[in-house]
Parts: structure tokens; C-alpha cells; sequence
């Protein structure tokens, strides 16, 4: 397979273990080693100490998918896959498409939800995010207008990176209803869901409200355990399940043994665990917000309404890359300019969820100053 460089994970590759700060990572401050273990239960406790390091279930640990099952209503065990989650878009991407297949994707977007599809010989409408008077938007119309004969398949991601955009219940309804009328197959990538600002505004799952919908979800955003790589496909579609799971032996074969475990600690402690990067995301939101208020003329807080990153936008005549080279030369900060999600519109990512995301801004505050911006 010919397949394009992942622009974001390069240009991660080259900053991300040298700057003294990152204002734009995706992933909330991670939990260490110590302190997940200190939130395990007698059992899981047991099973941490006792873990024998040998291969593991291809299709999860029964406990992990016990556990990840009670997050959703009415997935049982045996409709989840567990694997890193970048590997389950290779995994579901070469199991559901095939040349000269149409695939719409939400856009801007984590490039493989749209580059793996292109690899494999698809064609890939772009659905745009844009901005309104007050946050992202999605045109529903533009989505109707865009299916074809050959459309197999709709990938969308709620909450959105780079924007944090969040669609209302009746949105993703009337997404559903569309996707259903056409026979399409919703790829629905949850990797933020669970970090919604306001509890009501949470959305069922995909796997919960559509009998074509598979759901990817994981620990490494909303939970802080990235370098668990554990993640997993929820679906009641058993068929395409199973011909994932057949793909899996072709990539990893099965999770790690020690992440699996964890992961079952984690799960347990979802209710801490969630605050605790709520907390976090919320204090750092209302910082950016005010030095959003105060440099108004500079840059614009488009506010996301879920999720641990946003996508504001810079004023029109200092472009963006001039922006992120001064930050980073000058503060060791690094910024992740829009381009690297293929967007032209003078954007670049915040991730709200970092424990020295204040210090970080504070240092772009002084690079702006120093600048005369
Ligand atoms: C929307 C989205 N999907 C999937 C992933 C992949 O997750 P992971 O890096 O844990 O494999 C990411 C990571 O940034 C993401 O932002």
C-alpha cells in the first residue's frame, strides 16, 4: 500500500520529547504508573500482581470488555474488539472499503479517518466544519448532496478534532437517517466522547443508535492512558466485527497484557479519572479564553463544546506558520499549525488538557507581546 505521510504524527515526531512545552496536544495530562495502581480494587490489584506476560485474547480480555461494555446501553462484551485505536481505523478502514468505493469524512480530521480510505484506491468527499457566528458547524445539506451510488461509507468524529465541535441529538439524527435511506455505513470516531462540558450534551453512541454504525473509542484521550495503547470497536454489526477481529491477526494479534490490565483499573475509575481531565480541560478553556478576550485582534476563540482540543483561528495577515516558528524558535512551545490537517483557513490547535498548559500560554503571551502582534 502506497499511502501518504500522517502530516500531524511527523511534525509531532520532530518537536514533541525535545520542546520545553506543548500547547497542542490532544491527549489529557497523563496518569503515571503509581497513580492508576493506586485506584485499583482488590481484584484488579490482584490481577496487576499475579499478570503473567503472555500472549492475550484476540478480541480483548473478557473483564476489559466487561468493563468497556458498561460504559455503553445495550453493547455486550462480545460486540467490542480491543486494539490501539490508530490500528483499529487501519483495521476497520481495509475491512469495510474497496477500490472505487465513496467515502464522505468530516473535515479538517485526523488524517488516517480519510488517508487510509484514500490509499485503498477510495474516493473521499471531505464534509467541512466551518465557522459560525458562535462555534464550528456542519452543513447537513452539503451531506445529503454529496451521497452517491458508490458512497459505502460516512465517517464522522464527535467531539471533533481539531475543533471540538459537538452536534446536537437532532443533527446526529437526522445524520442517522440519511446514512440509513442510502444503506451507508457510519465509522463514527469517538475517541473524545466522555468529555462533554455540559453532562446533557452527551450523544449516544453510534453502536447504540444505528444497526450499520461502528464506534471507536479508547483510553488515551478522555482517560489520560495513551501509552496503554488500548482502544476498541463497538458494534452490533457481529459480521464486520468478526471480519475485524480476522484483520487483527494480520496486525497486532492481540493487546498488550499489562495494558489490558490496567485498562480494566482504569475503566473502574472512570468517575475520578473523567473529573480529574474535566477539571483540567475546563480551568485551561477559561485561560485561553481570556487571553483569547485579551488579544482579540490577533486571534479568535472559537469555543468547543466537548473534547480536549479546539481550533482557533489567527488574524488574516500573520499566517500561521510564521506564528508557530516565532513560538517555538523563541519559547520552546509548540504549536500545531492548521496545515498539518490540510486546512488553509489560518487555524492552529490548542490542547486543553495538559497540566502546564497555562505555563505554555503564558510563554506565547510573552512571544506575542515581544512581537508586537
Ligand atoms: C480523532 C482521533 N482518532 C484516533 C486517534 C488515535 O488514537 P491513538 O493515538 O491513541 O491511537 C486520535 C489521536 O490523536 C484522534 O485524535
Amino acid at each position: 500500500m502506497q499511502i501518504r505521510d500522517f502530516k500531524l504524527e511527523r511534525y509531532f515526531a520532530a518537536y514533541e520529547f525535545s520542546v520545553r512545552h506543548m500547547l497542542s496536544a490532544s491527549d489529557c495530562e497523563a496518569l503515571s504508573l503509581a497513580e492508576l495502581l493506586a485506584l485499583a480494587d482488590a481484584e484488579t490489584r490482584a490481577l496487576w500482581q499475579g499478570l503473567k506476560l503472555s500472549y492475550t485474547e484476540s478480541q480483548g480480555h473478557p473483564l476489559l470488555r466487561a468493563e468497556v461494555a458498561g460504559i455503553y446501553h445495550g453493547i455486550t462484551p462480545d460486540e467490542l474488539l480491543i486494539a490501539a485505536p490508530e490500528e483499529l481505523i487501519f483495521i476497520a478502514m481495509n475491512v469495510l472499503l474497496a477500490p472505487g468505493d465513496h467515502v464522505i469524512a468530516t473535515f479538517p480530521g485526523y488524517q488516517s479517518l480519510y488517508e487510509i480510505a484514500q490509499a485503498a484506491g477510495c474516493t473521499v468527499t471531505h464534509w467541512p466544519l466551518t465557522p459560525g457566528p458562535t462555534g464550528w458547524q456542519l452543513d447537513l445539506d452539503f451531506l445529503a448532496r454529496s451521497i452517491t451510488p458508490q458512497t459505502k461509507l460516512l465517517v464522522i468524529n464527535f467531539p471533533h478534532n481539531p475543533t471540538g465541535f459537538l452536534p446536537t441529538r437532532s443533527e446526529l439524527d437526522q445524520i442517522i437517517l440519511l446514512a440509513r435511506r442510502h444503506g451507508l455505513t457510519i465509522f463514527s470516531d469517538e475517541m473524545y466522547r466522555l468529555l462533554e462540558y455540559r453532562p446533557a450534551d452527551r450523544l449516544p453512541s453510534i453502536a447504540e443508535l444505528y444497526e450499520r454504525g461502528i464506534a471507536l473509542s479508547g483510553l488515551s484521550k478522555a482517560f489520560a492512558l495513551p501509552g496503554l495503547r488500548i482502544g476498541w470497536l463497538a458494534t452490533h454489526d457481529r459480521d464486520l466485527l468478526g471480519r475485524c477481529l480476522a484483520f487483527h491477526d494480520y496486525t497486532t494479534l492481540c493487546a498488550s497484557a499489562p495494558g489490558e490490565i490496567l485498562g480494566i483499573i482504569a475503566l473502574r475509575a472512570k468517575a475520578h479519572i473523567l473529573a480529574r481531565n474535566l477539571a483540567l480541560i475546563r480551568d485551561n478553556a477559561a485561560a485561553f479564553a481570556t487571553f483569547c478576550a485579551r488579544h482579540s485582534s490577533l486571534v479568535r476563540w472559537l469555543p468547543p463544546r466537548a473534547g480536549s482540543v479546539a481550533f482557533p483561528q489567527l488574524r488574516a495577515d500573520l499566517p500561521v506558520a510564521q506564528f508557530v516558528e516565532a513560538v517555538l524558535a523563541r519559547k520552546s512551545v509548540m504549536i500545531l499549525p492548521g496545515d498539518v490537517f490540510e486546512h488553509t483557513g489560518n487555524h492552529f490547535r490548542v490542547g486543553l488538557g495538559r497540566a502546564d498548559f497555562q505555563q505554555a500560554l503564558g510563554e506565547v503571551e510573552r512571544c506575542v507581546e515581544e512581537s508586537g502582534w
